[in-house]
Parts: structure tokens; C-alpha cells; sequence
């Protein structure tokens, strides 16, 4: 395995690969690795012949008011799940190499933004965006991974790629959950021993209202309002929005029509927790 700390070091590498014709896929991360990112890079092994995960702790997706320099970072451990997972290449660039000195373009998705983890994080998904772009420009894949469970992140980037014409392929993949139903996040080691059980109710809740779709509860309030009263019974939740949402501009339904996203986050203690779950009227 490779580690490229420089763009010049990871371009020469990919050089290297494609004169030899071979597909390169991309698993865009900012490490502390877990499951879920680990089954984004099998699922890139066992469909490239070449494996670039990136390890980026891009601080243009930080608030002001979000700590950066909290996030966790453990880059040994990183290599050594790369390294059990066949990577080829880690590229762990710093932010000298990213943004230098002085960086004045940006990218911006409208409308997809507007809602959910976009109101209460502004600027994030450009920053998303700026980065992932410049991931795709070093690296040119072939194909790039994205986790499910950041539903918004992953249409957003799809949407990026459509209207700019990178010349890549997406591929999104399911979230990873613990046996209970908690969606892998490295935010989860912030939770204590007793605000770990109440994050199920993140799940649980998504279960429940998906079950009333299933049932033929097609009014969004009807299902919002039952999903609320589950997660207000746990004392260290403090809902940040729960929404229901077409797929592809993620704008708020008040009927479900057609398949849409029931995405939610909720504060528990501290960490701020996302999850969401496909929902269809029944036939
Ligand atoms: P990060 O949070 O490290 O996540 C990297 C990738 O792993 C994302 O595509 C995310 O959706 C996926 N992932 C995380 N937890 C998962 C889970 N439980 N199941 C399945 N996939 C999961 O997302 C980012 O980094 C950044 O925004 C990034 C795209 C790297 C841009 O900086």
C-alpha cells in the first residue's frame, strides 16, 4: 500500500495505473475508519482494480461554531483497516496541499441544500462539494463510494456530478448499522453509557414511520408527529428536524406519492446524530 501525503505524489500513481488500463475507484473519507467505511472500501475492492481511499479532515465543512479540532483523527489505525482491506493507494493530504494559501472557488448545489442538514449547517455542503471536487480532479476514478446514511451528502455530490459532467459513476451504498439498529458515525464515541440506548431511538423511530407508510399513512404530519412523540420520550433527545422528502430535490412532501427519504438528526448529549430511511406507497 501506498500513502500519498502530496498531489504530485497520488497523480503520479494513478499515471502509473491508467497507462496499465485499469479502473480506479475513489472512497472519499475523513478517517477514524469504521464498518461503514470499511464496507464502502470492500465493496470498491471487490469492483476496481485499483483502491484509493482518501483521508481528509476537510475543514471547509466545519461551522464556526462545530469543533475541527475535536474530530477524531487516528491515522495509524486508518492504514492498518486500509491495509487488512487491500487499499492501494491512501492519499491523507494536509490542508497546505488542499487549499494553500488563498482558495476563491467554491461549489454550490442549489435547492438540494435548502433542507434538512443544510438549514442547520450552512456552508456545509460546499464545503462537501469544493472538497469532493477537488478529490475527483486529483484522482480521476472511475467510480466513487458514498454511504447511504448521509442520504443528503450523497444527492447532493450525485447531482454535482451530473451537472458538471465529472466523468464518473457514483455508488451509493447501504448504511452499516450495530446489531440494535444504531447507523455506524464516529460520533458515536461521544455517547455515554447512558445516552448510548437512547440514540436506538433514532432507528427506531425511522422503523415506525416507515411501518405506517407501509400501512397506507401517507400523510407526512400523520407519520412526523407519531415519529416525535418516540424520540421525545428519551430525555437526552432534542430533535433537530425530522422531514420527509422527494429523492431527488429533497424538498418537503406533504404526501407520500412517490418513494421518498424520511431523514432525520438528533442531538443526544452532545453528538448530533443523522440517520434516514427509504420509504414507497404501497402499490
Ligand atoms: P466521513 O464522515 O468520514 O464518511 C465517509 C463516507 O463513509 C461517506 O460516504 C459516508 O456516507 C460513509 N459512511 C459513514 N458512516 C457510514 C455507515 N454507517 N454506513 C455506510 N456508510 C457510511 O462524509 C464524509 O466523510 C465527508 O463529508 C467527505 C465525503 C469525505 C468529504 O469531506
Amino acid at each position: 500500500m501506498i500513502v500519498a501525503n502530496t498531489i504530485a505524489q497520488a497523480r503520479q500513481q494513478i499515471a502509473d495505473v491508467r497507462r496499465h488500463g485499469k479502473t480506479i475507484g475513489l472512497v472519499p473519507t475523513m478517517g477514524a475508519l469504521h464498518e461503514g467505511h470499511r464496507a464502502l472500501i470492500r465493496r470498491c475492492r471487490d469492483e476496481c482494480d485499483f483502491v484509493v481511499v482518501s483521508i481528509y479532515v476537510n475543514p471547509a465543512q466545519f461551522g464556526p461554531k462545530e469543533d475541527l479540532a475535536a474530530y477524531p483523527r487516528d491515522f495509524d489505525a486508518d492504514c492498518r483497516a486500509c491495509r487488512e482491506d487491500q487499499v492501494d493507494l491512501v492519499f491523507a493530504p494536509n490542508d497546505e496541499e488542499m487549499y494553500g494559501q488563498s482558495h476563491l472557488a467554491w461549489i454550490d448545489v442549489d435547492r438540494l441544500g435548502d433542507h434538512l442538514c443544510g438549514r442547520s449547517r450552512p456552508g456545509f455542503f460546499r464545503g462537501v462539494c469544493t472538497a469532493v471536487a477537488k478529490l475527483f480532479n486529483i484522482i480521476a476514478p472511475d467510480l466513487a463510494y458514498f454511504g447511504e446514511k448521509d442520504a443528503q451528502q450523497l444527492a447532493i455530490v450525485r447531482r454535482m456530478v451530473h451537472d458538471l459532467n465529472f466523468n464518473l459513476e457514483i455508488r451509493p451504498c447501504p448504511t452499516v448499522r450495530t446489531a440494535e439498529g444504531l447507523a455506524l458515525s464516529s460520533r458515536n464515541d461521544y455517547l455515554d453509557d447512558k445516552q448510548r440506548p437512547q440514540a436506538l431511538c433514532l432507528f427506531e423511530a425511522l422503523r415506525h414511520g416507515a411501518a405506517m407508510v407501509s400501512r397506507g399513512v401517507l400523510d407526512a404530519q400523520a407519520i412526523i408527529g407519531e415519529m416525535k412523540a418516540l424520540i421525545d420520550k428519551q430525555p437526552a433527545a432534542r430533535i433537530d428536524y425530522i422531514s420527509i422528502v422527494d429523492e431527488e430535490f429533497l424538498q418537503p412532501v406533504t404526501q407520500i406519492t412517490a418513494p421518498c427519504l424520511i431523514a432525520l438528526a438528533v442531538q443526544i448529549g452532545a453528538p448530533r446524530l443523522i440517520d434516514n430511511i427509504r420509504v414507497a406507497p404501497p402499490e
